[in-house]
């Protein structure tokens, strides 16, 4: 499993406003979706295959290469806070479906429970995937939105998660189960408390985005 940190400093100044308990909820929730606009520009950069041709521009013929929109990446939202990261998503990619996946993660037993699944029965043949989840904590929630990717036919190799803050059982937990994915995070935090939460982390990501 590789993971990328990448270094731009407007990463570093989103992390830094989402991090500040001073932070009000709209304020907050544009932060991730900034923070989650430079992550999906970064993650896609090996995944947009191009097309060529020829078009008119005002000073005459010339060759271009767009996008090639047949080919759209799959973005999967982990609801709540996901949809705040995922949120530029289809204005930073010509092409996209999203696919949305409701997941709570319980307070006590800190497991994860499904309560929506908008994941088609199976993935297309090659299909390229985002998991958007802003905290990759126990690692869980992450865990188990994969694996129902993965039961609809598509290889680790073919998934990239974007998060926001990433911790080592989370990560411990990702390259032990699915060898050859990517994660791209704004940042790596060294704990998790006995609740669950990433320390300093960013508080309860979901509750902040959206009250
Ligand atoms: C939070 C967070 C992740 C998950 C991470 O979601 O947004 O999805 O917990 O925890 P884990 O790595 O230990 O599984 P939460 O269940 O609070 O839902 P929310 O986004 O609706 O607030």
């Amino acid at each position: 499993m590789l993971v990328f940190v990448p270094p731009h400093p407007l990463i570093k100044h989103w992390i830094s406003v989402l991090r500040n308990e001073q932070t009000p909820c709209p304020v907050f929730k544009n932060a991730m979706a900034e923070l989650g606009r430079l992550l999906i520009y970064e993650a896609s950069r090996e995944w947009l295959p191009t097309i060529s041709g020829e078009i008119q521009s005002p000073m005459g013929a010339t060759t271009v290469e767009f996008v090639d929109p047949r080919e759209p990446i799959a973005v999967v939202p982990i609801l709540r806070a996901g949809l705040a990261l995922a949120e530029h998503a289809p204005s930073v990619l010509p092409a996209t479906n999203t696919y949305h996946l409701g997941i709570s993660r319980n307070e006590e037993t800190l497991q994860p429970s499904v309560y929506l699944n908008k994941l088609p029965d199976k993935f297309p043949e090659g299909a390229r995937v985002f998991v958007v989840d802003p905290m990759l904590a126990t690692g869980g929630t992450v865990v188990a939105a994969i694996q129902l990717i993965k039961d609809r036919g598509v290889d680790n190799k073919q998934i990239k998660v974007i998060a926001a803050v990433a911790a080592p059982p989370a990560l411990q937990k990702l390259g032990k189960k699915f060898p050859g994915l990517h994660v791209y995070a704004g940042i790596l935090d060294p704990t998790v408390n006995e609740k669950g939460f990433i320390i300093p982390g960013l508080g309860d990501a979901g509750d902040r985005s959206f009250g």
